[in-house]
C-alpha cells in the first residue's frame, strides 16, 4: 500500500511504515497535480503538515484515498467532515509537539528577562565600539525564578509549559473555562516524580496577578488579549505567544509596549502570518521566531512514529 508523505515524514516515521510493508513516497508534489498524481500511482494514504491543502476539490478527485494523515494539531488546511463523510479516515498527532513548543515559550521567556533579543540585534552592530554602554543597558535584568507565570489554555501545551515553570522555580497560575482542577506529574532523569495540583484561577485575577502571561489556546474569534486586558496587567509585563495569530490583538500589544505596560513581548505566530506586520518584525522589544514552535527534531520523530503506529493499526 502506498502513502504519499507530501510535506515529508522524519526517517522513524518512513522506516517503521516500510518495516509494516507500506511504501511511502516523499516527493513533494504541486497543489495542483495532486489529485492526479495520487490517482495515477494509486496512492491510499495521504500525509501532509500545514502547507499542503486537502479541500473538496482534492478529495473529489481522489477516489482511492481512504486515509489523511495530519503530522502535528491544527487541521484547518484538511476538510475533515468532508473527508469523513466520503468515508476517509482522519488523523492527527496532537501530543507530539507540546514539549517542544512549550520549551520554545521558555526560550523567549528567559531571552526576555535578560534581553537576548535586544542584545543579538546591537551586539553586531557595536559590540566592538559600545561594550559598555551596551553592558549597562542590559544590566538590569530580571530572574524567572519566583515570579509568577499565567498561562491562558490550559490543554497539552499550557500543561508542558507549567511543568518547565514549576522546574524553573516560578508559581503557575492558569485559565481555561472548562477545567477547574488540574493534577500535574513531574517526571524527573532518575524515576523521581512530583505531583502538583493546581486550581483555576479566574481570567481577570490571572491578568492582574502575573508578571508573564503566555496564551495556548487554539484559533479564536475573539482576541484573547486585547487593550482591556493589557490595561488590566501589571505594569512591566511579558507576554508569549506561540498559539496562533488573532490570539492577541498586535495593535494593542505595540500600544502596550510602546507605553512600557508590557516590558517585552515573545510571538513566534502572527495576525498576518506569512507576512507579519513590519512594525511587529521591527520592534525592539519583540522577540521573533517564524512559527517553529513545534518544529524540532525529537517532535517530528514522534510525529513520524505516531502517524506510521496509526496508520499501521488501521489498514492491518
Ligand atoms: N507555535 C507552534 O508552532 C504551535 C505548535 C503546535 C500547536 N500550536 C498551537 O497551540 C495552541 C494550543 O494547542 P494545544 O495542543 O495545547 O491545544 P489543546 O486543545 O490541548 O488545549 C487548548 C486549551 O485551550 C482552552 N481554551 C479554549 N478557548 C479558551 C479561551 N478563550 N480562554 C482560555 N482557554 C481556552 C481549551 O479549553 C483547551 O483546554 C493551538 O492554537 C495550536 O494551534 C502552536
Amino acid at each position: 500500500m502506498k502513502i504519499l508523505a507530501n510535506d515529508g515524514i522524519s526517517a522513524k516515521g518512513i522506516s517503521l511504515l516500510e518495516k509494516n510493508g507500506f511504501k511511502v513516497m516523499t516527493t513533494t508534489v504541486a497543489q495542483n497535480q495532486l489529485g492526479n498524481f495520487i490517482t495515477s500511482n494509486n496512492v491510499q494514504g495521504l500525509l501532509v503538515r500545514s502547507a499542503t491543502k486537502v479541500d473538496k476539490d482534492l478529495i473529489d478527485a481522489c477516489p482511492n484515498l481512504k486515509l489523511i494523515g495530519r503530522g502535528g494539531v491544527g487541521m484547518d488546511n484538511i476538510d475533515v467532515a468532508y473527508a469523513q463523510q466520503k468515508g476517509i479516515h482522519v488523523i492527527n498527532t496532537p501530543a507530539a509537539s507540546s514539549k517542544s513548543v512549550a520549551e520554545l515559550v521558555f526560550a523567549h521567556l528567559y531571552g526576555g528577562v535578560r534581553f537576548l533579543y535586544d542584545a543579538n540585534r546591537n551586539m553586531p552592530l557595536e559590540g566592538d565600539s559600545k561594550f559598555k554602554q551596551l553592558k549597562k543597558s542590559y544590566g538590569n535584568g530580571k530572574e524567572l525564578s519566583g515570579k509568577t507565570l499565567g498561562i491562558i489554555g490550559f490543554g497539552r501545551i499550557g500543561q508542558a509549559v507549567a511543568k518547565l515553570a514549576l522546574g524553573a522555580g516560578m508559581k503557575v497560575l492558569f485559565f481555561d473555562p472548562v477545567l477547574d482542577e488540574v493534577s500535574l506529574t513531574l517526571s524527573f532523569f532518575d524515576g523521581q516524580s512530583v505531583t502538583f495540583n493546581l486550581l483555576r484561577t479566574e481570567k481577570e485575577e490571572l491578568l492582574k496577578a502575573s508578571d508573564f502571561i503566555t496564551v495556548h489556546v487554539p484559533a479564536q474569534k475573539k482576541y484573547v488579549l486585547g487593550k482591556k486586558e493589557f490595561d488590566l496587567m501589571k505594569d512591566g509585563v511579558g507576554i508569549i505567544n506561540a498559539a496562533r495569530g488573532g490570539v492577541i490583538d498586535e495593535v494593542a500589544l505595540v500600544d502596550a509596549l510602546e507605553s512600557n505596560k508590557v516590558s517585552f513581548a515573545g510571538m513566534d505566530v502572527y495576525e498576518s502570518e506569512p507576512r507579519p506586520e513590519i512594525r511587529i518584525l521591527m520592534h525592539p522589544k519583540i522577540s521573533l521566531t517564524p512559527h517553529i514552535g513545534g518544529a524540532t527534531n525529537e517532535a517530528q520523530d514522534r510525529i513520524g512514529i505516531e502517524l506510521a503506529e496509526q496508520i499501521i493499526s488501521y489498514f492491518k
